[in-house]
């Protein structure tokens, strides 16, 4: 049987940056000694009154079926924090709840982008990205953050990116992998260059609320960006919240509209019950949540001094997120081999830095929020295996 096209679209090499975290999962379940660096998703389970406030719906009889574009009170919320952090008044009108960022990546996707569009996104970029936007039959056309300029963007390869074919510039912000918090002044040329070429700005800001050093700039509270920027969102990261797939986008009104539309033919809207509890979340200063952020940055610093004997090893400090670059150019292995040999010598699993774009080609991402002791042995494990290549 024949498939369409758009399945050979999905299916991209980045699938197969996942192969090694999938081998380290199938370790770890048939019992052997291995240590998970590959993947963002920390030990934390849901904070309790979230969950709680989710059984609680369920129970006052939100299992019905829901508004498409999300629950009024969950719309709500997002508008008030999007427009306390923008100073851009947004409504409820403005916000669509998605299955996580990662949907509301592929629903922007869906209905801003056409076959022959390019979409100019910063690389290196998270790795279900390429996928996502060359889904609708656009060309990716990826700018380099160097490692050079602190993996922040080249803004003359952005300049030169642009096309008459461009409809947007899409990015996550801060990023993964590398950490990095994009600072004002990029955010302005990115959004200078946008209003100036009429194109759609797509920032992915799923970390945002771990900024470590500094604090997160958004880039729909820049001038021109209210009828053009589409900001991703979720609590996936923020509340330990991966599985519950609760996320959003905040957008232009007509671009809420045509999303609804693609939600009512795919995932007719998000449960009642994830979205009470995502209001209930976004409502309540949980002490849980302020914790979990304190956790990761202490576990951030703990790996950078750790890691920093590793020989041969250079790390790149990042401000905010869950993951960090380690460079392993020096050791002479390119970032898949160093990878592979880490996880067979010693059950360490991280990800190739190529995997997530040339500027991050000679090294490896891995994720600092584990438990402490199981952080502490892996990093050792690191700086013991680049020592045996030294
Ligand atoms: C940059 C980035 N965007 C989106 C996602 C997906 O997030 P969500 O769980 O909200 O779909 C991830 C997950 O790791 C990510 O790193």
């Amino acid at each position: 049987m024949r498939f369409s096209d758009i399945t050979k679209r999905l299916h991209n090499d980045g699938s197969r940056a996942w192969d090694i975290h999938v081998r380290a999962a199938a370790a770890l379940d048939a019992g052997e000694d291995v240590i998970i660096m590959s993947v963002g998703d920390s030990e934390f389970d849901t904070p309790a009154p979230i969950i709680d406030a989710c059984i609680k719906a369920m129970r006052a009889g939100d299992t019905h079926y829901v508004e498409v574009v999300g629950q009024d009170r969950l719309r709500r919320v997002i508008a008030r924090r999007h427009a306390a952090r923008t100073r851009v008044p947004v409504t409820a009108q403005n916000v669509v709840v998605c299955a996580g960022a990662q949907n509301a990546l592929f629903n922007t996707a869906q209905v801003i982008l056409s076959p022959g569009d390019e979409v100019v996104v910063l690389e290196p970029m998270y790795v279900t990205y390429e996928a996502t936007l060359r889904a609708p039959g656009a060309t990716l056309v990826p700018v380099p953050c160097p490692a050079h300029n602190g993996y922040r963007p080249d803004l003359d390869a952005l300049r030169a990116a642009i096309t008459p074919r461009t409809r947007a510039i899409a990015f996550a912000n801060p990023v993964n992998p590398t950490g990095v918090s994009l600072p004002p002044d990029d955010l302005s040329v990115i959004a200078t260059l946008a209003v100036e070429n009429d194109l759609w700005v797509i920032a992915d800001e799923v970390y945002a609320d771990l900024v470590f050093d500094g604090e997160h700039h958004p880039i729909a509270a820049l001038p021109g960006m209210e009828e053009r920027a589409v900001s991703l969102g979720s609590l996936s990261k923020s509340h330990a919240m991966t599985g519950w797939r609760a996320g959003w986008l905040v957008g232009p009104r007509a671009l809420v509209d045509a999303v609804e539309n693609l939600a009512l033919c795919s995932t007719y809207g998000l449960p009642g019950f994830v979205q009470q509890a995502a209001a209930f979340a976004l409502e309540t200063d949980l002490p849980e949540v302020t914790a979990m952020r304190d956790a990761f940055q202490e576990r951030r610093d703990m790996a950078l001094a750790a890691l920093q004997s590793a020989p041969g090893i250079r790390c790149a400090p990042p401000r905010a997120g869950m993951f960090l670059i380690l460079d392993v150019s020096q050791t002479g292995l390119s970032g898949g081999a160093f990878s592979q040999a880490l996880f067979e010598a010693c059950g360490v699993s991280v990800l190739d830095g190529a995997a997530f774009g040339p500027s991050t080609a000679g090294t490896v991402r891995l994720c600092f929020a584990l438990p402490r002791d199981r952080l502490v042995e892996g990093c050792r494990r690191i700086v013991e295996f680049a020592a045996s290549l030294a």
